[in-house]
């Protein structure tokens, strides 16, 4: 005789799973596949705000409402230029992009670091990468193009000293050296340490820049 127990009706069982949930099913069960039909905008991007214009600094905003980036005039290796500068618009980017100057380099993504975007701005080295493009309206700037189209001995002893393997730092070390031969025409070894401090090379050349610079030295002072 089974026991009372044993007659009663079994409950329903629920249907046999594998134990493991379909995607499908995990989603479903989550209340996603509904709620995403329904999903809004992704939390945390907002819509371009149209008063964030308002952060742009003035003088951009100025020359935005003039229509036109202000136009500066520059002396680039003795030809003259007159060029529209946006306000924040480095003096390497105006020169390299608008002018065509591409010895002029960046190794350090414009950090002022590297020497390597070195030019001459009114017989003074600068690092161009630093140096705002509109405030150089009405300067003379001298970069290696100009310096090699010149002549002038620092080519050639670069070259004769092996003072280049990549060449990348390479235009930035002739700018620093020609505008110390402008002002100091018969530099000393520690002169010359001194002035080409500032210029890093990847290649590690820095003992062959003070032979050149002495040699061309040498040259531009008649060969004595
Ligand atoms: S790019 Fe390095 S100092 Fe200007
Ligand atoms: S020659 Fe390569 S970085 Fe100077």
């Amino acid at each position: 005789m089974p026991k009372e127990e044993d007659r009663r009706p079994e409950k329903p069982r629920p249907k046999e799973s594998s134990g493991v949930l379909s995607r499908r099913e995990f989603l479903r069960d989550a209340g996603l596949i509904a709620g995403a039909s329904m999903a809004g905008p992704i939390t945390g991007v907002s819509p371009v705000d149209a008063g964030a214009a308002s952060d742009l600094p003035a003088a951009r905003v100025a020359a935005a409402a003039a229509g036109a980036p202000p136009k500066i005039k520059l002396n680039v290796n003795g030809e003259d230029y007159e060029v529209g500068v946006e306000p924040e618009e480095s003096l390497r980017d105006c020169l390299r992009e608008k002018l065509g100057c591409l010895s002029i380099k960046d190794m350090c993504l414009g950090h002022g670091a590297c020497g390597s975007c070195t030019v001459i701005l009114d017989g003074r080295p600068i690092l161009s990468c630093l140096t705002l493009a509109v405030e150089c309206n009405g300067s003379k700037i001298e970069t290696a193009e100009g310096i090699a189209l010149s002549g002038h001995p620092l080519i050639e002893a670069y070259i004769m000293n092996y003072c280049m393997q990549c060449g990348y730092c390479t235009p930035g070390f002739i700018c620093t050296s020609k505008a110390l031969l402008d002002r100091n025409p018969d530099p000393t070894e520690a002169d010359i340490r001194e002035a080409l401090g500032g210029n890093l090379c990847r290649c590690a050349t820095y003992i062959r820049h003070i032979p050149a610079v002495r040699q061309a030295a040498r040259a531009l002072n008649g060969g004595k």
